[in-house]
């Protein structure tokens, strides 16, 4: 018996050699190890050896079986690594030279209405920040005049995560604070004025509809110096909107309630997909709430840093919160603000130029 699984151990080493790939190690395998292979019949042969030896030559047997099995693991291990190395070194590598069906590509329509406003606010004297879109409770609402248990919080209910105070942010009101912290010392000191715009994807806990999403693009603007008023807000607007459409727009400005302006307004764009009659685009109403602002509140500017309990008007500014995916749906006609998301080529690449 001894001899016998000697020579299946050099049977079995020769054979492991010649193996190449991870078919012929299973065939391999199933010679030695499957229920009518060399194990099992060492097995039976085992019945035939004398009593006294049976102990022995059945340790024998079991430690051969163990070799053979980590051999066979190791080889496959091995395999794997050169068919996984093999594949990264260019059997099946990319060609940037073969043509595609779409050679081209597009920009997302709301990338091209982002840069187009960036370059507007830019050509203004605006700087353009970008802001992560996980934030703390305090960026997102105690910043900017939410305090914990405000029912103001119940406008934007938003996603949080289990890490301890990290949310995905609701608005991107959620920046204001950070950038008059960036900004604040060039306005005291240099008398630069604060402007900035910081587009962003916001985060909603929402019941979608042809006007809500529960992913949207934003785009928040600030301005603060002396003497800010609501004269500058409505120049800043209106030249944004007749930029960015190229054409005339119905616009109505009324009150509105955010905790961080005061005073706060609506700022509305009679409906471009129905001309003001009413869709499923602008809820039926004929109007599309477009960019919410007004005059920063002066909390919000205490705890930016900008103003002091003795002199808390010392600096004035205005904000507003563009609708970004709504823009886009009012500009390239899109009548449902699911098709931005959705992923459809054949959709998201007809509204754009390339
Ligand atoms: C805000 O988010 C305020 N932070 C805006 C603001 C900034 C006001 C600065 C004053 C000063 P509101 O929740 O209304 O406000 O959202 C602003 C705009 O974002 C809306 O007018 C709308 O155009 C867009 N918006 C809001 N929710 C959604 C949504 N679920 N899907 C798509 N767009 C949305």
């Amino acid at each position: 018996m001894k001899e016998r699984i000697e020579q299946l151990g050099q049977q079995f080493r020769n054979s492991l050699l010649g193996v190449t790939d991870t078919e012929s190690l299973e065939e391999l395998r199933l010679q030695f190890m499957s229920k009518k292979g060399y194990i099992t019949e060492l097995m039976k042969e085992l019945g035939k050896v004398p009593n006294e030896q049976k102990k022995d030559v059945g340790q024998m047997i079991n430690t051969f079986k163990q070799e053979i099995t980590d051999q066979f693991d190791r080889k496959k291990e091995e395999l794997i690594r050169l068919q996984e190395e093999a594949l990264i070194k260019g059997a099946e590598s990319y060609d940037e030279s073969l043509p595609t069906n779409d050679p081209n590509g597009s920009y997302h329509p709301i990338t091209l209405v982002q840069r187009e406003l960036e370059d507007i606010f830019e050509s203004m004297g605006f700087d353009i920040e970008d802001y992560s879109e996980v934030v703390t409770d305090f960026e997102c609402f105690e910043a900017v005049n939410i305090p914990p248990f405000h029912p103001a919080r119940d406008m934007q209910d938003t996603y949080y995560l289990t890490s301890k105070d990290q949310l995905l942010k609701s608005h991107t009101s959620a920046a204001q604070n950070a950038i008059l912290r960036k900004y604040g010392d060039d306005l005291k000191k240099k008398g630069r004025p604060i402007r900035a715009v910081f587009p962003g994807r916001c985060f909603r806990n929402e019941a979608v509809d042809a006007s809500h999403d529960n992913t949207f693009f934003q785009m928040e603007g600030m301005m603060v110096d002396k003497d800010i008023s609501i004269s500058n807000l409505i120049y800043f607007m209106k030249t944004m909107l007749s930029e960015v459409f190229g054409r005339e727009v119905t616009v109505r400005l009324r009150p509105g309630f955010f905790p961080f302006v005061e005073p706060g307004f609506e700022l509305d764009i009679k409906c471009l997909n129905c001309g003001g009659t009413g869709c499923p685009s602008c809820g039926n109403s004929g109007w599309l709430e477009l960019c919410p602002c007004g005059m920063i509140h002066p909390n919000v500017l205490k705890l930016g840093g900008i103003n002091s309990d003795e002199d808390p008007f010392e600096y004035t500014g205005f904000a507003f919160g563009l609708g970004l995916t709504r823009l886009a749906m009012m500009k390239y006609g899109v009548r449902d603000i699911r098709t931005f998301n959705d992923c459809d080529l054949n959709a998201l690449s007809q509204f754009v130029s390339r």
